[in-house]
């Protein structure tokens, strides 16, 4: 059977070589799920490994281009450890700001306890890595992760080949990240570690050629409203999102806008609630500006992505139908947002119509709503949304709500490449005056 298998992964590669390297990958990647799936000695399926999945040469790679990868054990993807230790964004950190450059510069600047190594993300993730593969390069417990990471700041472990150690003369393996020109750290934590230590800015490795995907890029592809679009609605961490992921609302203006109302009116408001919050950066915002805030958000993989993104407490968004959740929600929030919804309900695909939500949204403000909408001046709306003008929109908030005020604090700064002919929504305040 072994026998069998190996002819087989022996023929694919020729017929690899006879088609020529490039342009084959779809072959390669049946050829590297073939050879993770199949039953072979370790020493065989690591000499295959080498000489079908590795690109012959090696390449020079800025040090901020490596991002974390799986630690310590080949068949456990830095997938697999993200999801164990509830970390996704580990495979979008980069490797200058991981546990292994956090413990060297902490070891530089004084001699350290070993309970500060072991609460040091580098001790913490030896143990996650014994927790939940059983070993983190041959330690089983405290004592020995404290053993590793003091020869780690010694200037020992790799290069012995000893206990999952990479042996003198391996390569600092890297896999692509799809859609972006950074690299997956598939094996030399540690090296690259001393390397940007040493105050190095590049280092030769050599890479694998099938491009990986990190968790952040898959739960973004999954998330219902990029219909697998690869675009991205709010500011997210991922420096490789940098590439191919554009930002096509940059927020920021919206937010800046909405601050500054609330300070040169002196609202008294602590209270936050985003209405389709989509990831949450609204929320976090305000969060991190001192209000409680919250979000109410359709799709359930918003709450994994705010998480891990921008640390959004538990419960912080609620999942669910907007129109549902503000029916029941039975008390008011001093600030509420509520940005490119209301059209989509206009256009038939909510479950009321435009103005049932808008009187929803309105109901649940105590102080002041801000809220922007998508408008027939943007190429995707002129026929669908016409008369939906910046004047209609104003009169259309003033027909169906109960606020006092309500001011237009202009247009969004979004309509630039490749969106020029869309966006431009004007942001509105609708305001309760009695209540500043
Ligand atoms: C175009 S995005 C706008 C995101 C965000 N409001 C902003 O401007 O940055 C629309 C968002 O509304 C959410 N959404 C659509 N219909 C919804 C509904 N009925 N209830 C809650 N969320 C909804 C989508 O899942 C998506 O996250």
């Amino acid at each position: 059977m072994t026998a069998l298998t190996i002819r087989r992964v022996q023929s694919k590669s020729k017929q690899l070589v006879r088609k020529g390297i490039r342009g084959t990958a779809p072959a390669r990647a049946t050829l590297g799920s073939g050879l993770r799936r199949t039953p072979l000695p370790p020493a065989v399926r690591v000499a295959l490994s080498k000489v079908l999945l590795r690109r012959p040469w090696s390449l020079t790679v800025p040090v901020d281009r490596l991002l974390l990868g799986a630690q310590n054990a080949r068949d456990f993807t830095a997938g697999d450890f993200a999801g164990a230790t509830g970390n996704l964004m580990w495979p979008s950190t980069p490797v200058a700001d991981g546990p292994h450059v956090a413990l060297l510069r902490l070891a530089a600047s004084r001699d350290l306890s070993d309970a500060e190594i072991l609460e040091s993300p580098y001790g913490e993730m030896a143990l996650a890595c014994i927790r939940f593969q059983g070993g983190y390069f041959g330690a089983a417990d405290e004592a020995g992760v404290v053993e590793v990471a003091r020869g780690f700041i010694a200037g020992g472990t790799s290069g012995s080949g000893a206990a999952g150690h990479s042996r003198a003369g391996d390569p600092i393996l890297v896999a692509p990240i799809k859609g972006s020109n950074h690299y997956q750290v598939l094996d030399g934590h540690h090296r690259i570690a001393r390397a940007i230590v040493r105050g190095e800015r590049t280092v030769r490795v050599t890479a694998k050629w099938l491009p990986i995907t990190t968790p952040l890029q898959d739960l973004l592809i999954k998330m219902s409203w990029l219909d697998g679009d690869r675009q991205l609605y709010q500011p997210l961490p991922g420096p490789e999102l940098r590439d191919s992921w554009p930002t096509v609302r940059r927020c920021t203006d919206r937010l800046d806008k909405m601050t500054a109302f609330i300070e040169a009116h002196e609202l008294d408001a602590s209270s936050y609630l985003d209405v389709a919050s989509c990831y949450g950066w609204f929320v976090a915002e305000f969060g991190r500006r001192g209000f409680v805030a919250n979000g109410m958000e359709r799709d359930p993989l918003a709450v994994p992505l705010g998480r891990a993104a921008y640390g959004l407490d538990e419960g912080a968004i609620q999942i669910g139908d907007c129109v549902e959740l503000l029916r029941t929600a039975g008390r008011t929030w001093d600030v509420v947002s509520c940005f490119s919804l209301l059209h989509h309900f206009a256009l038939g695909r909510g479950s009321v119509n435009e103005v049932e939500l808008i009187k929803l949204l309105d109901g649940v403000t105590g102080t002041v709503l801000f809220f922007d909408t998508g408008q027939d001046h943007e190429e995707w709306f002129h026929e669908s949304l016409r008369g939906w003008d910046t004047a209609r929109v104003a009169s259309f908030l003033r027909e169906h709500t109960t606020f006092d005020e309500i001011i237009d604090l202009g247009p969004d700064a979004d309509a630039v490449p490749p969106h020029q002919r869309n966006y431009g929504r004007h942001l509105f305040a609708c305001v309760r005056t009695g209540a500043s």
